[in-house]
């Protein structure tokens, strides 16, 4: 394995797989698409797709290199058709030197991630996730641009105990971190854009993505996180018993249905889940994670995190499938494998970039 062509000989092996519709393909072409979060951990593979349908378009990716201890945007794809601009979504400058660029298509990414860093500092959580957003809005909708299509999160939407599947008609008040209730805001906004100004938008409702691209830190999710630990020989903390399940999705199926989203008129204006639909829970996926990387130290086991309330994780795919013909492919022994292999390619610049400061969380405290 080549560590400058991996994450390119992935992506085009699973366009390959899904087999993209040409009308799709047509769609995007020559197309200026901004995607905001870009150099994240699922911004960096939608950017490697887009560049591969959007001919002589533009990826136009602004982040602000947060998410990242070091901040390097090393896991950004470097191509001649994606023009990467270091900036922040709060700020008006950046917003218009990138909107300079004619953009025909937005996909808004970036986020103050996740739930216990929007504990932790919930003020940056809302000016990220809700003022930052708002601006992104105000200069789409001036701009005209044809789409935005937003990440939400079905973690935020759904609240605690719901009924499994989790389908779109049924939303909770009852959201346990500053970062659910303000992914859930950010839909709303999309709502009122749309409404008000006639932006067409579309709600994306991601879960539990899992693949190459993300790093490992204190803020991130519990799959890079327990790669890396068992590939260092460290014991894993499971919150909870280890029965909690997740929906836990590759993230290029989460890229597949962005790039649906985008396409398909019949998502303007809707919100629908994208998973894999179906669970895992995290002892057998722990267990998993031992068995590759050879770790035989007995988990420990900790309280809770006190927002932490959800038992289980299961959505529907029936409506994006209905919708924008959505079908996730890949199964989670295949895309843990991918994983896998791209921390044992990478394991040098990911140990530089991930984020675990000392001192302790609030999730401890
Ligand atoms: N990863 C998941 O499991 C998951 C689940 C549900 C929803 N989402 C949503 O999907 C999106 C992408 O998630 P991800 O896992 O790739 O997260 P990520 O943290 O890897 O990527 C987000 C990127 O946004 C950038 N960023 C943060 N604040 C910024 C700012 N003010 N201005 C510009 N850039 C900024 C960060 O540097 C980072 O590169 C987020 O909106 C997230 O809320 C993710």
């Amino acid at each position: 394995m080549k560590k400058d062509t991996f994450r390119d000989e992935l992506v085009d092996n699973y366009l390959e797989r899904i087999n993209l519709d040409s009308k799709i393909k047509s769609y995007f072409k020559n197309k200026n698409i901004l995607v905001t979060g870009g150099a994240g951990a699922i911004g960096s593979n939608l950017t490697i797709a887009l560049s591969k349908i959007i001919g002589d378009g533009k990826v136009i990716v602004l982040d602000n290199l947060s998410a990242t201890q070091d901040g390097s945007p090393w896991n950004l794809i470097n191509k001649p058709n994606v023009m990467f601009v270091k900036g922040d979504i709060r700020s008006d400058r950046d917003l218009k030197r990138v909107f300079k660029e004619r953009v025909d298509i937005v996909f808004h990414l970036a986020a103050f991630f996740a739930n216990q860093n929007s504990v932790d500092y919930p003020e940056t959580s809302a000016e990220v996730d809700v003022l930052g957003m708002i601006k992104l809005l105000e200069i789409s909708t001036l701009s005209e641009v044809e789409k935005f299509i937003y990440a939400s999160s079905g973690c935020a939407i759904y609240g605690s105990f719901p009924e499994l599947p989790l389908k779109e008609d049924f939303i909770s008040m009852h959201l346990t971190t500053p970062y659910q209730i303000n992914k859930m805001t950010g839909e709303m906004y999309c709502n009122y854009y749309m409404h008000h100004f006639g932006l067409d938008i579309v709600n994306c409702r991601f879960f539990n993505s899992f693949g190459p691209g993300e790093i490992p830190g204190q803020y991130r999710n519990v799959i890079p996180n327990f790669i890396y630990w068992s590939m260092n020989g460290r014991q894993l903390p499971i919150t909870g018993d280890g029965s909690e399940t997740r929906d836990f999705t590759y993230v290029l199926d989460l890229v597949q249905g962005l790039i649906k989203s985008a396409y398909y008129k019949e998502a303007i204006g809707e919100n629908f889940n994208l998973a894999a639909g179906r669970e895992i829970s995290i002892s057998d996926m722990a267990k998993q994670v031992q068995k590759v990387t050879g770790n035989e130290i007995e988990f420990l086991y900790k309280e809770r995190r006190k927002w932490d309330t959800k038992p289980r994780l299961l959505a529907s795919i029936e409506k994006a499938s209905k919708l924008i013909d959505y079908k996730p492919i890949i199964d989670f022994e295949e895309g843990f494998k991918a994983n896998l292999d791209w921390f044992k390619l990478f394991e040098k610049e990911i140990e530089k970039s991930s984020d675990f400061p000392p001192g302790m969380s609030a999730a401890v405290k």
